[in-house]
């Protein structure tokens, strides 16, 4: 059985003390997340590098993953400004974005870019979550799921998947992140179910089977049990509405 997964996605926002305040509060409201163990729904936040020393210590022993927003295709060296994965691993990371459509936006990132960053994360135990999703140009001229399939194959190549487990993939429509638009439940079921067809031809039923595929774009409390609702939504990349404690709380509640 996958496990429902709930990411947080930070952005560029809060100082080391505004996310310590809010671990602090988390773990407060939600006990379960506190006492460690394996609550039903997985929760992760995935905040600036400079807030992952302070997630690692503040989380620590509770059920509560933490991980990057992006990660170096390159293992170490001269790449100033760059974050190595053997980095994220040695504080305790679990989980690493790749491909996040602002970074194929504003940093211009390729598929093979998004590709090697993915295999370097892995290498080093890194779930990467894979964004893959298509403009709204794109969704009206009826190409949605071709687009995305297509960029999807770009982001995966090379890329050895066994059990599927390995990596996560969210599906995230340009056109729903951050503008209160939301893909509709039958979109977001939709795309899934295609992506996970894709990952069925290419990697077999057990890689299909086990993989987790989330949905991001304008999530919030009151949309997400209907966005979860469809068979193939495995979860959601929360944006805005993960900066506050209570509607992230809100969010896991209603998976
Ligand atoms: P919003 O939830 O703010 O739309 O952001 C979605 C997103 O980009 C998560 O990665």
């Amino acid at each position: 059985m996958r496990k429902p997964l709930l990411a947080g996605n930070w952005k560029m926002n809060k100082t080391p003390s505004e996310a310590r305040r809010w671990f602090a509060e988390f773990l407060e409201a939600n006990p379960v997340y506190a006492a460690g163990g394996e609550p039903a729904v997985e929760a992760a936040i995935l905040p600036s590098f400079p807030l992952i020393p302070v997630a690692a210590e503040q989380l620590a022993g509770s059920a509560v993953r933490f991980g990057g927003q992006d990660v170096s295709a390159h293992e170490w060296g001269a790449f100033t400004g760059e974050v190595a994965a053997a980095q994220l691993a040695d504080l305790g990371a679990s989980y690493v974005i790749v491909g996040h459509s602002e970074r194929r936006a504003y940093w211009n990132e390729s598929d093979e870019l998004v590709a090697a960053k993915a295999a370097r994360a892995i290498e080093h135990g890194l779930t990467p979550i894979l964004c893959v999703g298509e403009k709204l140009e794109v969704r009206e001229a009826g190409r949605a799921v071709s687009f995305t399939l297509a960029q999807l194959e770009g982001s995966l190549s090379g890329l050895e998947i066994a059990s599927g487990e390995e990596l996560v993939i969210a599906y995230e429509p340009v056109w729903a992140i951050g503008t209160g638009k939301t893909a509709s439940a039958a979109d977001a079921e939709e795309m899934a179910a295609a992506i996970r067809n894709f990952i069925r031809e290419r990697y077999g039923e057990r890689a299909a089977a086990n993989i987790r595929i989330l949905y991001g774009g304008s999530m919030k409390p009151a949309n997400t049990a209907d966005i979860m609702a469809g068979p193939n939504v495995d979860g959601g990349l929360v944006g805005g509405a993960s900066l506050e404690v209570e509607s992230f709380s809100q969010m896991i509640a209603a998976v």
